[in-house]
């Protein structure tokens, strides 16, 4: 069985109308990751990062999972069980798709997270400051989202799934964040065939054996096509 670890970053989900972080008036040229996207940012200003969150998950409750979301979701359900899909996306598009396997390494933006007692519910569209949680009653809500300094979730099953990958697969993602841009590296150790499929080469192309360069929503589906294809 050809058992595949798929890695997906914001480009994935850009043709659905949410943003990316890096490219051209991305999100971090709009906010400062420090302001918004760090625990500290959070305990200095939480109306500011709740609004930025708000505002993120308002987006992606309209988004809709495109064409490349649809394919990885086929490619799953047709390679029944080996594959795996690691996304740095707090979005739900991958699931929406009709996605199961799916680890959200930096959270999720329709999850609230307890920091008193680490109970997590389904967040409300709009989340305030000082939300009591629903089973400590601590006023300690927070979004479930991993910001820059704190540990990414799920990593012994990345791990243990990267030391199992046939094909390792880096879709929609700049190569800029570690540990997700490490990925490639431990798969090539690993010894598994790595792919790039993205807007342009990232910064790890160099790593990759395979690249296909173009918009997820064309270059996604073509290399699932062709996987189905040769493995029929
Ligand atoms: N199709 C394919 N790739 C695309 C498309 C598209 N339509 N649009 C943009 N891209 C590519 C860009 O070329 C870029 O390489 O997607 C990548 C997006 O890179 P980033 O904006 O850096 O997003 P990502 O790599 O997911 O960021 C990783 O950084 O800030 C943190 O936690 C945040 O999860 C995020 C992490």
């Amino acid at each position: 069985m050809t058992d595949i670890v798929i890695l997906t970053g914001a480009g994935i989900s850009a043709e659905s109308g949410l943003g990316t972080f890096r490219d051209e008036g991305g999100l971090w040229a709009q906010h400062r990751i420090e302001d918004v996207a760090t625990p500290e940012g959070f305990a200095r200003n939480p109306q500011l990062v709740t609004e930025f969150y708000n505002a993120r998950r308002a987006q992606a409750a309209t988004a809709k999972a495109n064409a490349a979301h649809e394919a990885l979701a086929r490619l799953e359900s047709a390679l029944d069980g080996s594959v795996t899909i690691v996304t740095q996306n707090v979005d739900g598009l991958h699931e929406q798709a009709g996605a199961r396997n799916v680890l959200h390494m930096h959270g999720q933006l329709d999850q609230a997270l307890c920091a008193v007692c680490d109970h997590r519910w389904a967040a409300p569209l709009e989340m305030v400051p000082g939300m009591a949680c629903p089973s400590c009653s601590a006023p300690a809500a927070r979004p479930d989202i991993v910001w820059f300094g704190e540990i990414p979730y799920h990593m012994d099953e990345i791990e243990q799934v990267l030391s199992q990958a046939d094909i390792f697969v880096s879709i929609g993602t700049s190569g800029n964040v570690y540990p997700a841009a490490g990925f490639v590296q431990a798969a090539r150790a690993y010894g598994a065939h790595t792919v790039e499929l993205n807007l342009e080469p990232s910064e790890g192309a160099s790593l990759f054996a395979e690249q296909h360069v173009g918009r997820a929503t064309q270059i996604v589906p073509q290399w699932v096509n062709r996987l189905l294809r040769d493995a029929a």
